[in-house]
């Protein structure tokens, strides 16, 4: 059987009958009659299946009846013309190998049982539905994408760390890293936890963001992005965060906030058009099987041009809302920070676009956002999108190390941690700019899956870091 190469499934659905072929993957379906048994083959190159035919005359009994959805075989035939399949070739089997049984009765992955918060409980075994397919197929390409966005344009790729004693986010919501005892902490006279017997000699986290070095790459080599994890221990069980996601992080010597936007945006719109071009297939199975408004949103984000407003701005539209009757679950007015129910009312029913909010309050954003004149808003930039909200967070960077000293000094957090940070401010600063991309809330919005939890393989959220 081994004698010819495997050929994918994806490949096998492009080639013109005749070939001898051998293919591998799991059982999707087998069906028939007394005389032959048809197969849906699928190995996860693409969405769709290869049908196997098998005649049973020529077929040992016991063998075929090993052939179970689920389980693992090779086959080996001719690729001939299909009629009624729906694919234009199918295998017409000659050998049949089973590698792995595959019980039906125990098989966790039923027809009957495949809603998402079921298939969460096995996200071990999901990836081999037809959905999670090609949701991962999805995420992989469009990580493709952010790279190669990023290599065609002259960014550095630079990769910060995970375990880290600074808090970027000021928002003291990290993940302890210890190699303490924890039955038997050191303390120091006073009876604080000595962090200096602690692996690192200080106290250390899981990172909350990249920015803070990434700032520190941009004022050496100008354009760089970090693509990698962060972890943030917020508690909060929404179907957009996540206490471990990935995020894009772009920072850029030289440009205002202006150019910032525009960078955001393009972005965006190529990685929404990198995913039409060249994951249709996926995209249009999750269309026509969960949301056929998927495609037409996504192409609306390309065609339209975002529409950019200050928090002030906004905040007035929200307010005018309530007044007129309009009900939300929260209070808004200047000051708050937006939930994303006001998020979405801008962004879905009042421009019917994309936003970018612009001049937050200092007060609900970050020390390092560049102050304003007005002395109570800083620079700072958030995309809002439709059925998201909030899908990228970044601002204008304070260059000023008096303004950022006098900011974290206000905020009562700790200059000692980020001495190393202030040097970028204290020798050579320069304008500069940067933004955050969650990988996931785009997964969410460019498959139309509703639960964060199920763009990422392997979720971590509040008591649940299962497999
Ligand atoms: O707005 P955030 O907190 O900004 C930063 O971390 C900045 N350091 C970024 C920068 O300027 N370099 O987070 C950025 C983005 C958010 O817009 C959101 O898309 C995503 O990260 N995000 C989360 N995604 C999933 N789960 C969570 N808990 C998330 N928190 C933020
Ligand atoms: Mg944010």
């Amino acid at each position: 059987m081994e004698d010819i190469q495997r050929t994918k499934v994806k490949d096998l659905l492009k080639m013109a009958p005749g070939a001898d072929v051998l293919a591998k993957g799991w059982v999707r379906t087998k069906r028939g009659n007394k005389d032959i048994a048809f197969v849906a083959l699928n190995d996860g190159s693409t969405i769709n299946n290869i049908q196997i035919v098998v005649d049973k005359a020529s077929t040992d009994a016991a063998l075929l009846a090993r052939v179970t959805t689920g389980a693992c075989i090779a086959v080996r035939g001719k690729l001939v013309e299909s009629i009624g399949s729906g694919q234009a070739v199918e295998i017409q089997a000659s050998g049949l190998e089973v590698y792995g049984d595959c019980d039906p009765v125990r098989y966790p992955l039923q027809k009957k049982d495949t809603t998402f918060e079921f298939l969460r409980t096995i996200a071990h075994l999901r990836p081999r539905t037809n959905t999670f397919g090609a949701i991962f197929r999805l995420r992989s390409q469009m990580a493709f994408a952010i790279h190669e966005y990023f290599h065609s344009r002259g960014f550095v790729y630079l990769n910060t760390p995970l375990i880290t004693a600074a808090d970027a986010e000021g928002a003291g919501e990290m993940f302890q890293v210890t190699t303490l005892d924890l039955e038997n902490v050191p303390r120091d006279k006073k009876g604080r936890i000595d962090y200096s017997r602690d692996f690192f000699g200080r106290q250390t986290s899981l990172t909350v963001s990249g920015q803070l070095e990434g700032e520190l790459g941009a004022t050496a080599v100008g354009e760089i992005y970090t693509f990698g994890p962060t972890f943030r221990a917020e508690n909060s069980n929404t179907p957009r965060h996540l206490a471990e996601f990935w995020m894009i992080e772009p920072e850029m010597a030289f440009y205002d906030i202006h150019d910032n936007m525009r960078l955001a945006e393009d972005f965006i719109k190529h990685l929404v058009k990198y995913a039409l071009d060249n994951c249709y297939d996926d995209i249009k199975f999750l269309n026509d099987r969960y949301d056929n408004e998927l495609i037409a949103r996504l192409q609306g984000v390309i065609d339209t041009e975002f529409k950019v407003l200050t928090y002030t701005e906004g905040i007035e539209i929200l307010e005018k809302a309530v007044a007129d009757g309009h009900k939300f679950e929260y209070p808004v007015s200047w000051g708050t920070d937006l939930q994303s129910e006001h998020e979405r009312y801008l962004v879905e029913h009042h421009f019917g676009r994309p936003v970018i909010m612009t001049d937050y309050p200092k007060d609900i954003k970050a020390f390092y956002m560049k102050q304003n004149e007005d002395g109570r808003t800083v620079r700072g930039m958030d995309v809002l999108f439709p059925k998201i909200g909030e899908i990228i967070g970044g601002s204008e960077r304070e260059a000023s190390l008096e303004k950022i000293e006098a900011r974290i000094d206000e905020l009562g957090m700790s200059r000692r941690t980020l001495e190393w940070y202030l040097d970028t401010r204290r020798f050579g600063t320069c304008p500069h700019s940067g933004f955050g991309l969650g990988f996931e809330r785009l997964l969410l919005f460019i498959t139309g899956m509703s639960n964060i939890r199920d763009v990422i393989p392997f979720p971590r959220t509040p008591k649940n870091a299962e497999f």
